[in-house]
């Protein structure tokens, strides 16, 4: 009988390792599904590149001018990194190709190479002339099996030098004419003279897409000066569509493109807004059955990012990053079976019955801070902090807020009446609500009892728009931080400062160029402003649990 009671614990166990062994095996599925969805190389399903009409219009207009005219052209596309370059080039570039199938001669066929790919800027030539003779194998009516319709040209076995231009330029069509003319004027203007023999008439257009160009400079120019000369010759059926970072790379590097009487056409690509950034995100997202970031977290991410960069490939890697840390604080607190506060979303109930990890505000802080924040000076220096100088900080941080989100600055010096008129309102503030505010050092002159700092922030508030919502000032005296601060103390458990040790932490913050410390009569009254933003502080304080607690930040994320 004890053997087959043994026997039947034994199969639920069984039983049960093998649904936790599946319940995990799902959970690793689905991360797996959200971090594909967040890689760089996924493209959201039939969706267009987004916020980039204006480069869209400009690159599809020009090429289609040129493919319709059967003409040769080039273009040249700059803007920082991750701003969508390479991906809304290859889109248009594909639907372009696509949409004049019918209208030219035989369909136009995309090229793309990277030129990082390439060991040397002379050997683009070989790769472009292998493009080209691929291309002439394609049938002229272009499969519409879905494949992707760019040609990824390998390094070809062409010899080097005059002889591959030779080719090139045969299989584009330019004409000998058209060559020798050009050779002519480039001798004219002491440049390097290359044998050119024209060549038959390709019979379609090419249109290649060199990306990483800035990897063709080389000592004089003349790959990315042939390559532009190239796509200008008479009778060539060449576009050129070259991307870089740089955003003078044609004005600064090749000067003498001036004298071409058909220049690139120059497309820029400013760097992403926070509300772009934002977007695009939720555009990855879309295609995910449920919700994996809560919204804050988004917006912070976006945000953060927008300040720094404007590159949506960070914005990818910090939301990937921050799945990660959700994951790891779920593991470790399964193991340790309590719960900590980051996963208050992520732990309401099991891991493996949530639909998908949920990712809430302080990984997502973990992950800039790992991923963007540890070059920040001032993140370093908050971060290096004694505890009481962060919960100082803190302190001044909810009082304050961030001074660059304010629209009003409110200058350093003046008296208190002036300075409290600084509420971020126009309406002047009554007699009785200045004097509330002016206290917190014991100062034994008409000061009230202490009242805690919400209910201090919503009076400054009500007095100044007339509304109970909550609104931050561009500065306090250093009486009203001491206080606020002596509140967090009691939040955290931790034994306050003395005044005086405040006022000394103050300098040392002040002298750090973390806080503004003006000059007055009395300590107390030493107007306190804040040097750095809020989000940069929390950055700073991700890792430290207990403190980041102490820390409002919600207003500087939706602002
Ligand atoms: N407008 C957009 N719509 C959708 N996704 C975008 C957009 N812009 C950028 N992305 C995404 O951001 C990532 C980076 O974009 P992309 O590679 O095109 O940037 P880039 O400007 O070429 O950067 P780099 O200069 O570093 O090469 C890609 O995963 C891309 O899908
Ligand atoms: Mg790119």
């Amino acid at each position: 009988m004890q053997r087959s009671t043994d026997t039947l614990s034994d199969s639920k166990q069984v039983t049960s390792s093998r649904a936790q062994d599946t319940s995990h095996c799902r959970q690793a599925k689905k991360r797996l599904r959200v971090k594909s969805v967040l890689h760089t190389s996924y493209a959201p399903p039939g969706a267009r590149p987004l916020s980039r009409e204006e480069q869209v219009q400009g690159l599809s207009d020009h090429l289609r001018a040129c493919l319709l005219a059967g003409e040769g052209g080039s273009l040249y596309v700059s803007g920082l990194p991750g701003t969508g370059k390479t991906l809304t080039v290859h889109a248009v570039v594909r639907a372009c190709c696509q949409d004049m199938a019918g209208a030219t001669e035989g369909a136009p066929v995309p090229l793309s190479i990277n030129c990082m790919t390439l060991a040397a800027p002379q050997a683009v030539f070989a790769r472009l002339l292998d493009g080209v003779q691929a291309a002439a194998q394609l049938p002229l009516k272009p499969q519409s099996d879905g494949a992707d319709p760019f040609i990824q040209p390998g390094a070809g076995s062409s010899a080097g030098g005059d002889s591959v231009m030779r080719e090139l330029r045969a299989a584009l069509g330019a004409t000998q004419q058209d060559a020798l003319a050009d050779a002519d004027r480039r001798q004219s203007m002491g440049g390097r003279r290359s044998s050119i023999v024209g060549g038959k008439r390709s019979k379609r257009m090419i249109v290649a897409v060199l990306d990483e160009m800035d990897q063709l400079i080389s000592q004089d120019q003349s790959v990315l000066y042939e390559l532009f000369t190239l796509a200008t010759l008479k009778g060539c059926r060449l576009v050129l569509v070259g991307i870089a970072n740089s955003i003078d790379l044609t004005a600064r590097v090749l000067p003498r493109l001036q004298l071409l009487a058909r220049r690139p056409q120059l497309i820029t690509f400013p760097s992403y807004s926070a509300a772009q950034l934002e977007a695009l995100l939720h555009q990855r997202l879309a295609s995910l059955p449920g919700p994996v970031f809560h919204p804050q977290a988004i917006r912070l991410v976006a945000k953060k990012t927008a300040s720094r960069s404007g590159d949506m490939r960070q914005v990818l890697d910090a939301c990937a990053a921050a799945i990660d840390i959700v994951v790891q604080q779920a593991t470790e607190t399964a193991a340790a079976a309590e719960p900590g506060d980051d996963m208050t979303e992520s732990t309401e109930a099991p891991l493996e019955q949530k639909p998908l990890v949920r990712v809430g505000i302080h990984p997502m802080f973990k992950s800039i801070s790992q991923l963007q924040g540890g070059g920040s000076t001032a993140v370093l220096a908050v971060k290096g902090l004694p505890p009481q100088q962060q919960l100082l900080l803190c302190a001044a941080a909810n009082l304050i807020g961030d001074a660059s989100a304010n629209s009003v600055q409110t200058p350093l010096k003046g008296t208190p009446s002036r300075r409290l008129s600084g509420l971020g309102c126009s309406t002047p503030m009554s007699a009785s609500n200045k004097r509330r505010l002016s206290f917190g050092f014991s100062d034994g002159v008409g000061t009230p009892g202490r009242i805690n700092m919400s209910r201090r922030l919503s009076i400054a508030s009500d007095a100044s728009t007339g509304s109970g919502s909550l609104q931050r000032k561009h500065d306090c005296i250093l009486g009203e931080l001491h206080s606020a601060y002596e509140d967090l103390c009691k939040k955290v458990a931790f034994k306050a400062l003395a005044p005086s040790e405040v006022s000394a932490a103050c300098s040392t913050l002040a002298d750090m160029g973390l806080l503004g410390l003006g000059h007055a009569r009395e300590e107390r009254q030493r107007r306190v402003t804040l040097r750095m933003a809020v989000a940069d502080i929390a950055l700073a304080l991700a890792d430290a649990r207990l403190i980041r607690g102490c820390l409002t930040y919600d207003d500087e994320i939706n602002a």
